[in-house]
This record gives structure tokens, sequence and C-alpha cells, in this order.
């Protein structure tokens, strides 16, 4: 019963005058104008609790989108209650009627929906047209469709059987709730890390990130408009730690789905360790952490490629993908050069309001990412180790924006270049080309991560001594090309060591974890 594979959403490019771009502005107006307040949604049920945060633009900080209700400890009990409830009846329902659901979602999503989400994110998360089209729309519709082809593949996988015995094995769903908790940089995330495990039949309680609360309302409405049975997906805006003590405490948590910071990760799989003997079932956690992602060129890299991988994986969306590059390893032979074209290139970057489409950047996403960012450059500033080559000025009087920024260094265990920013900071280390084995060497073992890299050369050899040696360095290696950008259904995404357990988003590898199969024997 495999559906036909499906094809990637094609994607808007919103260029001048036309009829997209006019859609997109009349909702980026509309969504200004128009202050909304955002309930938890339980068991299908709006709920207003009275204790309530701000949304805000990134780049207008004093711009208020609406205000968001955060659940109570009564709320998330509400909300586990919900679901479990709601398991009864969506643990039944054939899987194609499952499918059929959020296959409408994401036909809606490639219709009017598309211009509300990508609005919704581009004023709350500051995305640029492009960005928010392929990261929100685009990518949730992706998720959405291919997720749905490898559950019917996963379906279809059967067992041997004989003449005398039939076997069969059933993908059940797992025998309680997941807890899905999402990251503010991918509206697209936030949605599949909710939807994939409720796609396999389980029930949710989706804790989005408190600066993506705004878009991410807007997938839970796109959800119930597309006929989601109340209580299989529960929307509860938190605070981490009391949301944190009520789930981890609970016997039926049976998953983790999560997308964030490695110590947070760290923090929730040592509270299940502790809590281990109140659950019915081990749960299983997922998680995409942190990363320091790379750039590793060869003295035979293609110079023009290169550039452009430096500049669009690192300042896109502001540096604040979990693949961005945030550390680049050049040989001395083409630096010169590089410096020169880096620097050119870097100087054409537009930042600011991402309504004027012409910007390449909007603001990082909140006070506290601002000043974090800004304390890693004020470090180089004042490092005789490091050099601020490009940019560096950060200027949070009308919103949170950071200069692309680029750092040379001499050490490559420098500051900068082995611990996570979060935000549109590269920094270059320069190596002697006669050591480009230790430098791979270097950079396979400088940071505890794990995630994305790019390798640059055009000599074969080259590429498969970088490819060897870099084995555990990234579990998405793109050759020749930046870190970013993975696209559902072409390049499943996630990474090992402390950027998480590499379930790969967007594949079967990770649906599987949202199985709990049964093997049932039938003799004759
Ligand atoms: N899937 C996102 C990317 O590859 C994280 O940039």
């Amino acid at each position: 019963f495999k559906v036909k594979k499906p094809e990637n959403e094609p994607v808007l490019s919103y260029g001048a005058y036309s009829n997209e771009r006019a859609q997109l502005k009349a909702k980026l107006r509309e969504l200004k104008e128009t202050q909304i307040e955002i309930p938890l949604i339980v068991g299908g049920k709006e709920i207003y609790t009275g204790n309530t945060k701000k949304c805000l633009i990134p780049h207008n900080k004093d711009h208020v989108l609406g205000i968001y209700h955060m659940a109570g400890e009564q709320e998330i009990e509400m909300a586990i209650e919900a679901a479990l409830q709601a398991k009864k009846e969506w643990d039944e329902m054939p899987w194609q009627h499952r499918a059929s659901i959020f296959l409408k979602a994401a036909e809606l999503l490639s219709g009017p929906w598309r211009y509300t989400l990508n609005a919704a994110t581009m004023l709350g998360q500051s995305k640029t047209a492009y960005q928010a089209e392929i990261d929100s729309a685009c990518e949730l519709i992706d998720f959405i469709r291919f997720n749905t082809y490898f559950m019917t593949e996963i379906y279809d996988d059967q067992l041997i059987s004989t003449n005398e015995c039939w076997n069969r094995i059933e993908y059940r769903p797992l025998e309680g709730f997941v807890f899905s908790v999402t990251p503010f940089n991918f509206t697209a995330i936030g949605g599949n890390l909710a939807i994939s495990p409720a796609l396999m039949g389980n029930v949710v309680l989706w804790k989005p990130s408190r600066t993506a609360v705004y878009s991410n309302y807007f997938v839970m409405k796109l959800l119930q408009e597309a006929g989601l049975p109340d209580g299989v997906i529960n929307f509860v805006p938190s605070s981490g730690g009391l949301i944190g003590n009520k789930v981890f405490n609970h016997e039926s948590l049976a998953g983790i789905h999560f997308t964030g910071s490695t110590g947070v990760f760290n923090t929730m799989w040592k509270t299940i360790g502790e809590n281990i003997d109140k659950y019915k079932s081990y749960p299983k956690i997922v998680g995409e952490t942190g990363g320091k992602d790379f750039i590793f060129a060869h003295s035979l890299a293609n110079i023009n490629k290169l550039v452009t991988a430096l500049i669009r994986g690192a300042f896109e969306y502001q540096g604040q993908k979990c693949s961005a590059a945030s550390r680049a390893y050049i040989p001395n032979s083409i630096w010169t050069v590089l410096k020169c074209k880096l620097i050119s290139e870097a100087s054409t970057i537009k930042m600011g309001d991402i309504e004027d489409f012409t910007n390449f950047m909007g603001a990082v996403i909140d006070k506290e990412s601002f000043d974090k960012i800004k304390s890693y450059i004020d470090f180089a500033r004042n490092s005789d180790e490091a050099e601020i080559i490009w940019g560096g000025k950060c200027d949070d009087r009308v919103g949170y924006f950071i200069e692309p920024t680029i750092i040379a260094t001499k050490d490559p265990y420098f500051k900068t270049m082995t611990e996570e920013i979060f935000g549109p900071v590269l920094t270059i280390y320069v190596y002697e080309d006669e050591k480009f084995e230790e430098t791979l060497k270097i950079c396979n073992e400088s940071t505890p991560y794990g995630l994305t890299g790019g390798i640059f050369s055009q000599d074969r050899k080259a590429l498969i001594l970088m490819e060897r040696l870099l084995k555990y360095a990234a579990g998405n290696l793109y050759i020749n090309d930046k870190p970013t950008g993975a696209v559902v259904g072409q390049q499943p995404f996630g990474g090992a060591r402390a950027s998480g357990t590499n379930d790969k988003a967007g594949s079967k590898l990770n649906l599987l974890r949202w199985a709990n199969p049964r093997v049932i024997k039938e003799t004759f």
C-alpha cells in the first residue's frame, strides 16, 4: 500500500510585483495591526490562564504582536489527561485516516495558509521572506508528505511467513504520551516534532519555545482546521521547569521529541534516569541539540563557491540555524585572495526590517541571545589571539541587530572557534598548507559536537581524506556546499556526539522511534 513518493513543495520566490509578494505583504500588515491573544489548546479547548507573556518582533522590539497564556501545574495535568483520553480513539483510528488529516494540513498550507505561517514567522522570529518560505511553509509541507510516505514504507515492511505459520508485525504507537519540546529557529521543526509522533498514532504535549509561540500557534490552528481530533496534540506554552516537573514524574511519559540546547537535553535525560522506576515503559528519548558547525577548505578549493558557502552558511537567518557555519579552516595559500573576496561579499549584506525584501538579515531572536552573542564578539575584540576582520557592531536600540561578524584567529582552540554562539559570528583559523591532516584532526576533536560540516576541494584524494578524518564530526556532511539547508526527503537531518541522538528528522529512522512493534505469529 505504498503511496507515491512525494516531490518537494516548490519554493516561491516572492519577486517584486508578484502576486505572492502582494499576498504576503497583506498578511504581514494584517498580523501587525491585530494583537492576538493566544490560549493554551488542551483537549481541543481554549484555556486562558491569565498568566501571560508578550510576543514581540525581534527587529522592532517594542511592537507587541500578541500575548500568550502560560500553562500552570493544573493545566499541564489537564493536558496529560486530555492526551491519554484522546489516545483511546486515536490509537484505533486506521492509519490512512490519520494520514489524511495531516495531508490535508499540508494541502491547506500550500494554499493561503502559507502566507499566514510565513508572515507569522517573519514577524515573530525575524526571518526574511525567503528563509520563512523554505524553513516554515515548504519544510513543514515536506515533513508531512514525506513522513506519510515513510510511514507507509514502515507499515509495508512485513515478516517472512511459511506454509505452516503466518508472521505479522504491527507498528503500534507508544503506550503513553510524547512530550515535544521545540525550538524557535524553525517553525517547521516545531510543527514536525509534534506532528511526526502523532502521525504514527501517538498523542502529544507540545511545549513551543517561548520565542516562537506566535508562529507555532498558527500551526496548531492549521492542524485543528485540518480536522485533528481534540487532545491528540495539546498546545501548552509553559516554563520549562514547571512543565518538566509534571511530565517527567508521570508514569505515562513514553517519549521525548526535543530540539534545543545540549544542556537542557542532558538535564532531561538525567531526570528521566532518576525517575526511571516510575514509568510504565522506557521513554524513547530523541533530541537534536547543539552544534559548532564547520567549513574546512583544502588548498584546491573553488574559492568562489567557498565564499558563497561561508557567507550563506554563516549569516543566513543571522547564524541561528543549528546547522550554521560558525568556524572555518582555511589554508594559508588561498587566504589572501579569500579574505579579500569574503570581505567584499560581506560588505554587500543588508540588514534590517525583514519587511524590506532587499534585506538579507534581520535581528537575532531576543535580548538574551543578543547579550550572549555580543559578549563573544567583545571577547574576541579584547583578545590578542583574534582580530575582527569584518563587522562586530551590535545595536539594540530598535531591534536586536548584530552585524555579520568575521573573526580571524591564530588559535584553533580559541573560544569563538570552539563554543556554540548561535549568532552571525564566523571564526576563521588559517592553517599552514602542510598541516592539512593535523588541522583536520583538530577540527574533528576540538568541539564536543557532531552536527554539520562542509568540506571544499576539487581534488578527490583530499576529499576522501577529509571525509575519513571527519567521519564522526558531522551527521550531515556537505561536499563543496554550505552546511545549512537540508531538504526533507533529500538530506535527512541530525547529528551525534553532543549534537543529539541522530534520529534524522524527516526519515524512516525518526518515525521508527515513535513505534512500538508487536510481532504476531499464527500457526495453522
Ligand atoms: N534543517 C536545517 C538545516 O539544514 C536545520 O539548515
